[in-house]
């Protein structure tokens, strides 16, 4: 019983830095921020509603796809997940949920 208590809150522990690791604004600074902080290779940059109003337009669904699959446009190459190839979709979905609350 005891070690099933200790394994039941592992789970829990774990279940909780999933939910930490989801988190947009966390995995933009770490993963998106390098490109789109600052606009670098043709990455539209965080915050530019200007640059984001057009690719917003295309929907959200298209967006977790060029985000999670990778896409070439006409500024630039977006990596797939942003070369981070060790986020899960969720986590790639959360940070552009975050980049379009933050730039429109
Ligand atoms: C190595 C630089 C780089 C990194 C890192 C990067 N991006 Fe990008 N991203 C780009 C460039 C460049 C474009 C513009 C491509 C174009 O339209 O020509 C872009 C475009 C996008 C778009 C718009 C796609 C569209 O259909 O218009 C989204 C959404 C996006 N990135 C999300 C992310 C997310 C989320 C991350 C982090 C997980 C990330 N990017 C990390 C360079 C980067």
């Amino acid at each position: 019983m005891k070690k099933f208590v200790t394994i039941a809150s592992a789970l829990a522990l774990m279940a909780a830095m999933g939910t930490a690791q989801a988190d947009g604004k966390a995995t933009y600074t770490q993963s998106c921020n390098a490109c789109h902080g600052s606009g670098v290779a043709g990455a539209p940059k965080f915050g530019d509603a200007a640059a984001w109003k057009d690719r917003i337009a295309k929907g959200k669904e298209t967006l977790y796809k060029h985000a999670i699959e990778g896409f070439k446009g006409k500024t630039g190459f977006m990596p797939p997940k942003g070369g981070w190839a060790n986020l899960t979709d969720d986590q790639v979905k959360a940070a552009v949920d975050y980049i379009i609350a933050g730039s429109q």
